[in-house]
């Protein structure tokens, strides 16, 4: 199956020189097709696909900018595809915002996005040191590792399918009033009984944040499947994230983010994380706003649990609404079918049939 790369020209001129030297080795000896221009991306439904951004000093690219309206504007440009991503830049800032920016505009088109695939060579690649200290190799040489990881396991990727799924389901909301917990409720009723469902309320006073223990001590802990707090995490959470085959994460706006608990929760998994990976778990969620700004509450789940902890998102992983009042959601114009689409869409992903 030919690979296909969706490369836009950067801003200036030669500014791809160090993604140009990464993707040869990368690419050296695999069927590609490439795409350079937004206009191109045509007949990819079901594709692999690797995008690779270079984003210069300014950390922008215009064809990428258009290539992101294209995403936008056709919802199924990319339905069935799977991608992982290359974002290069000459400075340490802007290629995370840029990659999630674009995954998640992708995501919305229909394409999935393997369990970490994300490759950053952001500025001089100091981000690459430690793993270059572990494969006796130089900053370059951890960059080209990486993207030739990435492709063979974008090559390899497979089904989640399960006769049974599990999922886990956190939420920190009241179930009385919350919108995002009666949009969650709905969407189970359409799941019925081929799903076994997990539902952890992670309320105040309920856990405490990561203290940023050295990592020979979270590794040390996470080993005996725990970590240095215990409390809920270790004993709910922790069996439930390793059990489950899907995460949903209902996720009201608080301030343009997740709430603070969610986010903890989220920092607490880096022990569990320090001993196991998450590509075979896909990641879902429910992300309701009072007035605007999902989209960076959805961005930050897969910044968070895509990007960093490896859960699989797949295409179209978030239900997005809008909706302040209590039971407000339920009220929404459309609502019923767009509960029905993302209820087939877990089903799709998870569900043997
Ligand atoms: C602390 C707090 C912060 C909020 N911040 C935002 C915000 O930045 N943007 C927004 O659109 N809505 C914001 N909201 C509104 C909620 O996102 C909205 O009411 C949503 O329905 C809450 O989901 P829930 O009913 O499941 O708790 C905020 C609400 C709270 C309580």
């Amino acid at each position: 199956m030919a690979l296909h790369v969706i490369w836009p020209a950067p801003d200036q001129a030669g500014a791809d020189s160090r993604l140009a030297e990464i993707l040869n080795g990368t690419l050296e000896g695999r069927e590609i097709v490439l795409h350079r221009r937004a206009e191109e991306l045509n007949g990819l439904r079901g594709e692999r696909l690797l995008f690779a951004l270079p984003l210069g000093e300014t950390g922008t690219n215009l064809e990428g900018v258009r290539i992101l309206a294209r995403l936008r504007r056709e919802p199924d440009l990319l339905a069935g595809c799977t991608a992982g991503l290359v974002v290069d830049g000459a400075s340490p800032l802007y290629t995370k915002s840029a990659a999630a920016e674009l995954t998640l505009a992708a995501n919305l088109a229909g394409c999935a996005f393997l369990g970490r695939p994300l490759v950053e060579g952001a500025g001089n690649l100091a981000n690459f040191r430690v793993q270059a200290a572990n494969l006796g190799t130089d900053l370059m040489g951890a960059y080209r590792a990486a993207a030739r990881e990435l492709a063979a396991r974008l090559e390899g990727e497979r089904s989640l399918e399960r006769e049974t799924p599990e999922l886990l389901v956190l939420h920190a909301s009241s179930h009385h009033t919350s919108n995002t917990v009666a949009l969650w409720e709905q969407t189970r009723e359409r799941l019925g009984q081929d799903f076994i469902c997990t539902e952890i309320g992670l309320r105040n006073g309920t856990l405490y944040d990561c203290s940023g223990c050295p990592y020979t001590m979270c590794l040390h802990f996470g080993e005996r499947g725990g970590c240095f707090y215990g409390g809920l995490m270790q004993e709910e959470v922790y069996p439930a994230v390793r059990r489950c085959d899907g995460l949903v994460m209902l996720c009201p706006n608080y301030n343009d983010a997740l709430s603070a608990n969610l986010t903890a929760c989220i920092n607490r998994l880096t022990a569990l994380f320090r001993q196991t990976r998450f590509y075979d778990k896909a990641l879902f969620a429910v992300v309701v706003s009072g007035y605007s700004g999902g989209d960076i509450v959805a961005r930050q789940l897969i910044s968070a649990l895509n990007m960093n902890k490896s859960f699989y998102l797949p295409g179209r992983f978030a239900l997005m609404e809008t909706a302040n009042d209590p039971g407000g959601a339920l009220k929404l114009p459309g609502i019923q079918e767009r509960l029905d689409a993302f209820a087939q869409n877990i089903r799709d992903t998870l569900f043997a049939r």
